[in-house]
């Protein structure tokens, strides 16, 4: 673009705002507020490096803005001394940055190193990058779930990751970098929540349609929370539903109307179909669906089962021509499934 025609007061005025969004204070993917001891590695690494250049960035200023105005040019001034070729600039000159970038190389190795290495009495957990939805599987509870890990705060936590079909990208930018998903070939990340708290995740590479709605929470729970969530995840959905009542009705939709053909809900109905969607045993402790991309309420299910594709472009969730009625008893009974 020709620099004169960007400097116009409309694009200033853009480019303010793109600056401003910096400034703002509730920002759950915000990677500079690490929430863990992984997080916090990669950022004193991000600061040591940002003082660097902040040093060298006024060193390298200042002394061009010296030179531009103490060399000026005008008449009576003789040329100043030529250096070119003074063999102790030189050297100078080369030697300064190799200590800068070793200075920051040794760092960055080291927290490499330190991020990749797997912690002692880790929490196993696998993700696998569907499109666009994360899975959790807890191999040592027998658990399988979507959108939300769950996770013992104050415990390291060893992912194990791959993806069911493109490139995907792990990424809790609180809790530490990001990890490749890659079909056919495992990845590791680890994570480390200081707190009980919830945090946001995004899949950071563009993988389809709905790449921008592939997102994901971390539920970090205390000690006991957890234990009480592993123990109500390991049960079966509650299948006493009266007959006749508004959830029975959704429970026979849910088996009738198609949805059995990619979701699984423990003791209803457990034969996982050709296509894997979100495990529903537990949907109603959920508080997001669609990838992390909604929020679970009445209204935005009532919106994703009468068309899916509207919310979410491209998902494999058909819209199968529900009835209002029919929508009413579903989200009655996704609701029991606690
Ligand atoms: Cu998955 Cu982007």
């Amino acid at each position: 673009m020709h620099i004169k025609k960007f400097l116009k007061p409309k694009n200033f005025i853009l480019c303010s705002f793109l600056f401003i969004t910096a400034c703002i204070e509730d920002a759950p993917l915000d990677s500079l507020s690490p929430a863990g001891p992984y997080a916090r590695t990669i950022d004193e690494l991000f600061w040591l490096t940002f003082w660097i250049a902040v040093v060298i960035f006024f060193i390298v200023q200042g002394a061009l803005l010296f030179s531009v105005f103490y060399f000026k040019d005008s008449p009576d001034k003789p040329e100043p001394k030529q250096i070119h070729g003074n063999n102790f600039l030189e050297i100078l000159w080369t030697i300064i940055p190799v200590i800068i970038l070793a200075s920051i190389a040794v760092p960055t190795v080291r927290t490499i190193f330190d991020l990749a290495r797997e912690p002692e009495d880790a929490l196993k957990i696998e993700v696998i990058g569907h499109q666009w939805w994360f899975e959790y599987k807890y191999p040592d509870y027998g658990i399988t779930t979507a959108n939300v890990l769950v996770i013992p705060e104050d415990t390291p936590i060893r992912l194990e990751m791959w993806s069911n079909d493109v490139l995907h990208n792990y990424w809790v930018p609180k809790l530490n970098g990001k990890r490749y998903l890659v079909p056919g070939q495992k990845t590791y990340l680890n994570l480390h929540a200081d707190n009980a708290e919830e945090f946001w995740a995004q899949c950071g590479e563009y993988c389809g349609l709905s790449h921008s709605k592939m997102r994901g929470r971390v539920l970090s729970m205390s000690e006991s929370d957890f234990d009480a969530w592993v123990i109500n995840e390991q049960k079966n959905a509650d299948n006493t539903l009266s007959e006749g009542s508004l959830a029975y009705e959704g429970q026979q939709v849910y088996l009738n109307a198609g949805c059995t053909q990619c979701h699984v809900i423990g003791g209803v109905w457990d034969v996982q179909g050709e296509r894997i969607a979100p495990n529903l045993t537990h949907f109603g402790n959920r508080n997001v669906f669609a990838g992390a991309a909604l929020k679970n309420n009445s209204e935005n299910l009532t919106k994703w089962l009468a068309n899916p594709a509207e919310l979410k472009p491209g998902t494999f969730m058909p819209n199968l021509e529900l009835t209002e009625r029919e929508i009413e008893a579903l989200i009655e009974y996704l609701g029991t499934l606690k």
